[in-house]
């Protein structure tokens, strides 16, 4: 046996090939297809809420909530066609003004909403009703009733983040409104905090969930600024990131979404986290604070309530060249690439697997301890 040395002409195989073409019939090897490494068509990039402000309240001066279903900001990555900041997630800026109701309706793509102006608005999910404030996250997985409504004096502004691209790409969308434009609010039943936000305690009368997505709605931002300055004073944190948490489904241990993984990191002043990269696009949100993130090579300097995006197997390192501490929020689309067995991380300059061996090394090695989560696989060390 031996590789065949078949001979021909180029016009032949040009007439071939043109004859494949009347068919819809392509040749693999002249197409392509497969890379040695991924190679995103998405750049890094940093919107700047200085430039993004201005234009959600102008949106809210020209359209109303009745002719927009969602008043919303769709941040684009200028390599991007499919209009939006990463290839699976988006990233939007929605605004809702004093009086104001989005209305009621659910879609297969899941939601995160991370508040970044006003306090005393509140979104409804499957009727809870779940308050906003700055820093808050609030979720509204895939096929949930949702709608919002602004009933303070001022506007609410908060980021989007959604999996929209990767339901169209899997072609696998559906969309339904409710039959009134609010939801009635369950009195009685008991809020997701209530029932789900302490951590390592859980409601024993409540059912185990037939759902992935975390029955913790609402994780509010005092909780977790309290967790990372806790964890800042115990001088505890990984390797690669520095101290950042991962928002977690409280039954299961695992992403608060089956898309979407949702992340706050704390970066304290002066300091440098280690570049590394993973088989997955990051969205980045700044709570507040001050620095830069090299990414890919690109600096990205970024301020309080600014967006920025690192796409997929690009190296990042974040740098807090600031007097205090700065609060980063984070989502990616790890948990799907985990989910195919297609995820991989790296430190630069050595292959960080996340592996408990590697993990164990690495950890040794910075004098840091970090934990396993509850299904087994990497803590904050090995975090994308
Ligand atoms: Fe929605």
């Amino acid at each position: 046996m031996k590789l065949s040395d078949i001979k021909s002409s180029e016009a032949e195989r040009q007439d071939y090939y043109a004859q494949l073409r009347s068919q819809h019939i392509t040749p693999a090897w002249i197409g392509g297809g497969i890379t040695r490494e991924p190679k995103s068509k998405a750049v890094p990039w940093v919107w700047h809420w200085r430039d993004l402000r201005p234009q959600a309240m102008r949106a809210a001066q020209l359209v109303g909530t009745e002719q927009a279903e969602r008043r919303v900001l769709r941040l684009t990555n200028p390599e991007l066609p499919g209009l939006s900041a990463s290839n699976t997630m988006v990233a939007n800026i929605q605004i809702v003004m004093p009086g104001e109701i989005a209305r009621a309706h659910r879609h297969s793509g899941s939601a995160l909403r991370l508040i970044i102006e006003g306090k005393g608005g509140y979104t409804v999910v499957n009727g809870a009703r779940l308050p906003m404030a700055p820093g808050d996250l609030v979720l509204t997985p895939n096929w949930t009733w949702h709608d919002h409504a602004n009933d303070t004096d001022g506007p609410m502004i908060w980021l989007d983040g959604l999996d929209t691209p990767l339901v169209r790409m899997l072609e696998a969308g559906f969309y339904e409104e409710y039959h009134k434009e609010t939801q009635t609010i369950v009195e009685g039943a008991g809020s997701p905090f209530a029932k789900y936000g302490e951590g390592g305690l859980r409601p024993v009368w409540e059912a185990e969930p037939a759902t992935r997505y975390s029955p913790l709605w609402h994780y509010p931002m005092s909780q977790a600024r309290a967790a990372l300055e806790r964890l800042a004073a115990d001088r505890s944190g990984g390797p690669l990131d520095g101290i950042i948490l991962e928002y977690t489904n409280p039954v299961t241990g695992g992403p608060a979404m089956p898309t979407i993984a949702c992340y706050i990191q704390m970066l304290r002043a002066g300091e440098r986290t280690q570049a590394h990269r993973s088989v997955c696009c990051t969205n980045y949100h700044v709570i507040e604070g001050r620095g830069y993130s090299i990414v890919g090579g690109t600096r990205l300097d970024w301020e309080d309530k600014d967006v920025f995006t690192v796409p997929t197997w690009t190296f990042r390192e974040h740098v807090n060249d600031s007097d205090r501490p700065a609060f980063l929020f984070s989502f990616t689309d790890a948990p799907v690439m985990k989910a195919l067995d297609l995820y991989r991380e790296e430190a630069k300059g050595g292959v960080y697997d996340g592996s408990s061996e590697t993990r164990a090394r690495a950890d040794r090695a910075s004098g840091h301890d970090v934990g396993l989560r509850r299904d087994g696989a990497a803590g904050s060390a090995a975090r994308p």
